[in-house]
């Protein structure tokens, strides 16, 4: 066993992707000066504990964040013992609420004069806003902000410090099931590694590939897994809408070697050799092999009519993508329409197909602004673990700020709120 010189000190952050196909560890440095996220190590293994998000085999899982964990450790000679990790699946979703208070210092009518809003009013809108009724078996797992609104005036990013009479903030919530997130933070203490927080995959996906203005001005992310497709729709700076939709990649891999009547492992390889998500840009003259069965003839199919199949289906996912943007109740259209990430997104030509089905702009969206031994996680399947460790440095999460800190006060928490603020508007 290789011996590791160095254990995780609090500079060092570690983020493990649980995807239903694999299994990816990134272990990076903060600079804490300047935050710049230098990516240390990264592992990664095949998953096939999980399908769709939610646990088939916990064994399996043990054994195979392990394996991704141990690669990471052995890249980065760091011994982890602490992790983000992502969460997915059906039981993922996203709601829009909000929460107000009166301005009033003690003793005063709210109607004596204005008020000057302290960071305590914000972290009481905060706590309204999450006050609304789940049923049992589901908890907040991120609160995000949207905007604040400080009697009619709408849009503030910062109320501290400006006054008004009333204080209005809207937050997105994304909910979980509970016995779903505490499943995957047993198999990581299994082994030894306590959890940092949970992180909706969507999310952490969008952390690494989208920026400011993307953000501002309007985009869906769509990470397309193996299981599922996650979506975050940002609009004005804030998460407008999340949402899951139980069918990925796989389903393509599914529907070739049904079409084809090939093995998944060979349909798989055949997507990932020849296939478009655009006939149009397969070739009818290019013809491949498939595989033999005992005894049986060889056949032949071009790339075109494979595509075929492809575009078929990748149509019917983007339909589907586009009812669960459609949810977002944002009546403006996202200028900067839809980034592609996770491991479907590099089938070749889905942006085209997109833009050209659902006439919106579209990119695939890889891992940004890191640094350290990029080469290896360049490609859009590695999105959510590079966004898990950049994550503590972009934390958008009012929940996540507070709930590490059980017992402190209420003032302490406010703090920790402001700082929040202070980093991103
Ligand atoms: N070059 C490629 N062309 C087409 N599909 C690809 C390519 N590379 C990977 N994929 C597909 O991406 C999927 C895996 O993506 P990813 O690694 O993001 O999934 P995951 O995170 O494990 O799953 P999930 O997000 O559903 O939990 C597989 O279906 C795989 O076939
Ligand atoms: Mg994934």
């Amino acid at each position: 066993m290789t011996k590791l010189t160095r254990t995780q000190d609090k500079n060092i952050q570690v983020g493990i992707d649980v995807g239903s196909s694999k299994f990816c560890c990134a272990i990076a440095e903060i600079n804490p000066s300047n935050q710049n996220v230098k990516l240390l190590g990264i592992g990664s293994s095949s998953s096939t504990g999980i399908k769709k998000g939610s646990i088939i085999h916990r064994d399996k899982i043990i054994e195979e964040m392990e394996k991704a964990v141990t690669d990471a450790e052995i890249m980065a000679d760091i011994k982890v013992n602490r992790a983000w990790l992502t969460i997915s699946g059906e039981h993922v979703r996203g709601i829009n609420t909000q929460g107000a208070i009166a301005i009033q210092k003690s003793g005063q009518s709210p109607s004596a004069t204005d008020q000057e809003i302290q960071i305590e009013d914000v972290y009481k809108v905060l706590e309204l806003a999450k006050a609304i009724s789940f049923p049992v078996d589901r908890n907040i797992l991120h609160t995000l902000p949207q905007e604040y609104i400080i009697d009619t005036m709408t849009g503030i990013k910062d109320p501290v410090g400006m006054s008004g009479r009333r204080l209005e903030g809207r937050v997105h919530l994304v909910t979980v099931a509970t016995s779903s997130a505490s499943n995957f933070i047993n198999c990581a203490e299994e082994l030894g590694i306590s959890v940092d927080g949970l992180v909706f995959q969507g999310l952490a996906s969008s952390i690494a590939t989208i920026d400011k203005d993307e953000k501002e001005l309007g985009v869906a992310v769509v990470d397309i897994g193996a299981g599922t497709t996650d979506i975050v729709v940002y609009f004005e700076g804030g998460v407008r809408h999340t949402g899951v939709i139980p069918i990925g990649a796989d389903s393509i891999t599914n529907d070739i070697a049904v079409m084809l009547q090939v093995g998944k492992n060979e349909a798989e390889e055949i997507k990932l050799k020849y296939a478009s998500a655009k006939a149009s840009m397969a070739s009818p003259e290019l013809e491949f092999e498939l595989p033999v069965k005992n005894g049986g003839i060889s056949r032949k199919i071009s790339e075109h009519e494979l595509s075929r199949y492809v575009e078929a289906r990748m149509t019917e996912i983007l339909q589907l993508i586009s009812r669960e943007i459609s949810r977002a109740d944002i009546h403006q259209k996202l200028t900067y329409g839809l980034v592609f990430t996770g491991g479907g997104a590099q089938l070749s030509n889905l942006a085209g197909l997109a833009e050209e089905t659902l006439n919106i702009r579209a990119r695939i969206g890889a891992p940004k602004r890191i640094s350290g031994v990029v080469d290896v996680a360049s490609t859009p399947h590695y999105a959510a673990a590079i966004g898990l460790i950049q994550w503590p440095v972009n934390i958008q999460d009012v929940q996540q700020v507070l709930s590490p800190f059980g017992g402190v006060t209420a003032k302490n928490v406010a703090n920790q709120i402001y700082r929040w603020f202070k980093q991103f508007f």
